[in-house]
C-alpha cells in the first residue's frame, strides 16, 4: 500500500525525527546549542560632549542619552569602561556661533571634539578604544558633512583636504580609531595617506562604507544641534540600493579600511549580512538614534519591555554579522550582559 505525503511525514515525527523543540527544552540545552554572542565587548558607546557646559543635558528625542560637559563625559567613559565596553565613539557638540562654513573647529586642537578626545585618552585610553567622529556637519554653519561648491553643491575633493587635516588633530588628541562618516569618495584612501605622511601609521580608519541617506537619523540631528537644512542624498546612499554597498566596500577596503561599517543597523540587516560575508576585516554596524528612540518609546508606553527589545535588537544585529555594536545602550547592556 503506497501512503501520502501527509502520512509519511506523520510516521517520520513518530520515528523520532524532525523535533527541534528537543534542543529548546531547558535552560542549560539552549545555551549549549545558542550560534550567536553577544558580550559587553561587542559593544561601543557613541558620545557626545558639548561646548559650554556645565553639567550633562539630557537629549529630549533620546531619554536617556546625555550631550556632556567635561566632566561628565569622564564620569560617563568610567562607567562604560567599567562595564565592559569594547570601545566609545565621541561626537563634538560647538556652540553655534563657533561654526563656519568650512568646519574650522573640527580641526582645531582647541576645538570641542578634539579637547574631548584628549580628555578621554586621559581618563581611560589605557582601558578601552578611543573612536572620533571624523566628519564635518556638526562644526559647519551649513550643517553638511563636507565644504560647499559656489553653487551649494558638497564639493568632495575639497572637503577631503579638511578630513585630512581633522585626522590629523584627532590623532594628536588621543583617538585610536578614526570613524568616517562623511561619504564622500576616496575619503579612506586621502585619510590613511594624510596619515601615514605625518607618521601616524598606528591610527586605524572605521570606515562607514554603507551608510544609508536615513529617516531614522532624526533624534541624532537634536543631539548634535544640526544646522542642516534639506538632506544629505547626494552623498549618503539610496536605501533602495543593495549592490552600491558592495562596491563601497570595495573601494574602502582597497584605500585601506581596517574595520568597515553598516549604518543605520536595523532596516539594513540584509546589507550587513552581505557586508559581513565579503569584507576581509571586522564589521560594525551602528544602531542609530532613530532605533533608539523608536524601542524607549514603546518601552515608555509600556507596549513592549524595554530589556528584551534591546537585547533582541543587538542579538539580531550581532546574527546579521556585526562583530561590533555601536549602541546607545552600550553601558547598560553590558551591565546586563555581565550580571
Ligand atoms: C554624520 C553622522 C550622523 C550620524 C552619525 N554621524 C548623522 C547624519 O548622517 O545625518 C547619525 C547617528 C545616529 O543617528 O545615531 N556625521
Amino acid at each position: 500500500m503506497r501512503h501520502g505525503p501527509g502520512v509519511r511525514r506523520i510516521v517520520r515525527i513518530m520515528t523520532g525525527m524532525d523535533r527541534p523543540r528537543r534542543l529548546r527544552r531547558t535552560p542549560a540545552l539552549r545555551r549549549l546549542v545558542a550560534e550567536t554572542t553577544l558580550e559587553p565587548r561587542h559593544l561601543v558607546l557613541p558620545m557626545f560632549v558639548a561646548d559650554g557646559l556645565d553639567e550633562a543635558r539630557e537629549i529630549g528625542s533620546m531619554p536617556g542619552v546625555y550631550q556632556h560637559s567635561m566632566d561628565s563625559l569622564r564620569k560617563a567613559a568610567v562607567e562604560a569602561v567599567t562595564a565592559g565596553v569594547g570601545g566609545l565613539m565621541l561626537f563634538g557638540v560647538p556652540r553655534p556661533e563657533d561654526k563656519d562654513p568650512t568646519g574650522s573647529l573640527a580641526s582645531d586642537p582647541q576645538g570641542i571634539l578634539n579637547r574631548g578626545l584628549r580628555a578621554l585618552a586621559d581618563e581611560v585610553g589605557d582601558a578601552t578604544v578611543v573612536m572620533a567622529d571624523t566628519c564635518l556637519d556638526e562644526f559647519t554653519d551649513h550643517g553638511h558633512c563636507g565644504v560647499l561648491a559656489a553653487d551649494g553643491s558638497v564639493d568632495n575633493d575639497a572637503t577631503l583636504e579638511r578630513y585630512i587635516a581633522m585626522s590629523l588633530a584627532q590623532a594628536e588628541a588621543g583617538a585610536d580609531l578614526l570613524g568616517t562618516s562623511g561619504m564622500m569618495d576616496g575619503q579612506v584612501g586621502a585619510i590613511r595617506a594624510g596619515l601615514d605622511a605625518a607618521g601616524r601609521v598606528d591610527t586605524a580608519i572605521l570606515a562607514y562604507a554603507a551608510k544609508y541617506a536615513s529617516a531614522f537619523y532624526g533624534p541624532f540631528r537634536e543631539a548634535v544641534a544640526s544646522s542642516l537644512q534639506g538632506d544629505r542624498r547626494t552623498y549618503q546612499q539610496d536605501p533602495a540600493n543593495r549592490r552600491e554597498a558592495a562596491r563601497e566596500l570595495d573601494l574602502d577596503l582597497e584605500e585601506g579600511a581596517d574595520i568597515v561599517m553598516v549604518k543605520p543597523a536595523m532596516s539594513y540587516l540584509d546589507i550587513l549580512r552581505e557586508v559581513a560575508d565579503r569584507s576581509t576585516v571586522p564589521v560594525a554596524a551602528y544602531q542609530i538614534s532613530g532605533e533608539y528612540s523608536m524601542i524607549t518609546a514603546a518601552a515608555q508606553n509600556g507596549w513592549i519591555d524595554r530589556r528584551g527589545a534591546i537585547l533582541e535588537s543587538l542579538m539580531g544585529i550581532r546574527r546579521a554579522g556585526a562583530d561590533i555594536v555601536l549602541t546607545y545602550w552600550a553601558t547598560e547592556a553590558a551591565h546586563w550582559l555581565s550580571s
